[in-house]
Parts: C-alpha cells; structure tokens; sequence
C-alpha cells in the first residue's frame, strides 16, 4: 500500500502540530500518512510514496539550512504529487515560494501550499521584551491545516487545484539581512563565535541535548563546544539556564535590524504580540503592571 510522507523540521513544536492535524485531514480520508521530523529520524525512503509534504519554521526570512540539505538530497521525482507548509511568527518573506521552486524543478505535481502562524522564539525579539504570535498554531490554525489536509485527499482524488500566486520577494531590508546570515557566513564567521562563560556554566549538558543538528558536544571539561552545522536557531543560548551562552546575535550591530522588525511587527494590525521577560532560559509573560 503506498504512503503519504510528511518531512518536516520543528525546533519549537508549532511546525509538528501544523503537521500532525495536516495529517489528520489526510487520514480522515483514508490516507496512509508517516510523519518524521528531521531532528530525530533520517529523511525516508520515497519509494512507494503517493505523496511527500515538506514543512518548516520559516528562519531569517528563508527555509532553514536543514531544509535546503534536505532538498539537496531529493533526485528528481517526476510526477509525484507534493505539497509546502511553512510556519512562521511575524513575517516570513518568500521563504516558502523558494521551497515551491525546488520541487517544481525537481519535476514533482504541486498539490498545496500552506501558511500558518507559529509562537516566534526569536531570542532577538525576546531579548527585547517581545513574543509574537504567541500561543500559535491556536486552535482555528489547527483546524485550517486539518481542512488543508483534507482538501489534499481531495485533491489526490482528482480535485481540481488552482495553483496559489506566489509570495512577493520581501523588501530591501529584510533582503539585507538574510543576505547578512547566509549560509556561508554563518558557517565560517558566526559559527565561531559561540562561547560560553566557563564560570557560569554548570555542565547541565541542555545545550548538547536540544542542538537540533548534533552541533554541540561536550568538552572533557563538560562544557560545550561548537561546530559548524549551526542553523543559528540560538536555542542553546535561550534556553541556557545559566545565562552562559553568547552568540553572534547578541552582537549590537544586529539590534537596528531586530528593533525595526519589532516595530514593523508591533504596528500589524493582523499579528498578535505579549510583553515578556526573558530570563535564565524562560521566557515569561510580563503581568499588566510590568508591561
Ligand atoms: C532563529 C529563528 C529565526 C526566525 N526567523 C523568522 C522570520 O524570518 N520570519 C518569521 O516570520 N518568523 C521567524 N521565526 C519564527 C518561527 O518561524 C516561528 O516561530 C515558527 O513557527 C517556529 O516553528 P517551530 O516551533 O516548529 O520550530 C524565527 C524563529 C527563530 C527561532
């Protein structure tokens, strides 16, 4: 029997849920669906597949860089039927039109494309005070993927599809800095300059654990040490208990760019934002009186 394949990378949690009611739709039609989240199983093998999804939180106005491996690996599949779904906080650029592009090129049927909000855990913005979307995929978000996943049964079942338009390239500025974290630089100038404060550093091994990419490993003196398989997703800075973890985005010369996003965003009247604090790894709601 054939299977319906969903790839995806979730760091967070909000890209699994969009998945996982996807593939609820998808099985409330009768579809064999296998889901697998690239931080914790080898992509699949396709042979047999009726359907292969691709989502992921949209990272610095792009695909993140474990997506583009990913993409890298596929042969050309000619024919099969495919579909998109990314996640994202405030503003997600076109980062999903360029995944469209890939498995158009790699000669696949495009069966869908979805857009959902997730909680956006950017230690830049949270540093600042700020959580967008929070909460999300909120219910009615669960519920639009859960329908997408049914109109994707429907679709398999010879459906008509209407191709959505493309996203519009982003602006200058946000063009700017996903040129400043391309792949290249952040793998041979922010990738080194990770560090941690041996003095703060406790040797809890957290760091080591949530690295989505294997990336950290612990030295002989049980502090973590860094390669190059950073996908500047900064969860081993944020979640640090002890405050030990520096990085490249803690740089100041990267706070004109977070301040302007965080007021681009605050002004949309379509996204929904909480004041928080962000201390020893938690995040916290401010209460009216902080806020
Ligand atoms: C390192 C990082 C970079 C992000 N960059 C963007 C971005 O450029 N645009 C956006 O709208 N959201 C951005 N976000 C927010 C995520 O796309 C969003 O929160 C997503 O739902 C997280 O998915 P996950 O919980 O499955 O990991 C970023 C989040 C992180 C951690």
């Amino acid at each position: 029997m054939t299977k319906s394949r969903i790839v995806y990378f979730s760091q967070g949690g909000a890209t699994a849920q969009v998945a996982e009611s996807i593939a609820t739709g998808l099985r409330n039609f009768g579809r064999d669906v296998e889901l697998y989240n690239l931080i914790n199983h080898a992509p699949p093998d396709l042979a047999g597949s009726d359907l292969l999804g691709i989502g992921f939180p949209v990272y610095y106005f792009q695909p993140p860089f474990i997506i583009w491996d990913y993409l890298g690996g596929l042969p050309d599949l000619p024919g099969l039927p495919a579909f998109v779904f990314i996640t994202y906080g405030t503003y997600p650029g076109n980062a999903g039109t360029s995944v469209r592009r890939v498995l158009m090129h790699k000669k696949m049927r495009e069966l869908g494309y979805f857009r959902s909000r997730g909680a956006d855990y950017f230690l830049g913005y949270l540093k600042k005070g700020y959580l967008f979307s929070p909460g999300h995929p909120v219910q009615a978000d669960r519920t639009n993927s859960e329908v997408f996943g049914r109109q994707l049964a429907a679709r398999l079942a010879g459906a008509e599809y209407v191709r959505p338009a493309e996203d519009k390239p982003p602006d200058f500025i946000y063009r700017l800095q996903r040129l400043t974290l391309n792949r290249w630089l952040v793998r041979h100038i922010f990738a080194r300059f990770f560090a941690v404060k041996k003095t703060d550093c406790t040797g809890c091994g957290l760091c080591v654990e949530i690295c989505p990419t294997g990336n950290i490993h612990a030295g002989s003196d049980g502090r973590p040490q860094w390669g190059r398989k950073c996908l500047l997703c900064l969860y081993c800075e944020m979640r640090c208990p002890a405050e030990a973890i520096t990085s490249p985005m803690s740089w100041q010369s990267f706070s004109p760019f977070y301040d302007g996003n965080i007021a681009r965003a605050a002004s949309n009247p379509e996204l929904d934002y909480v004041r928080v604090a962000h201390r020893r790894g938690r995040t916290e709601r401010l209460n009216r009186s902080e806020s």
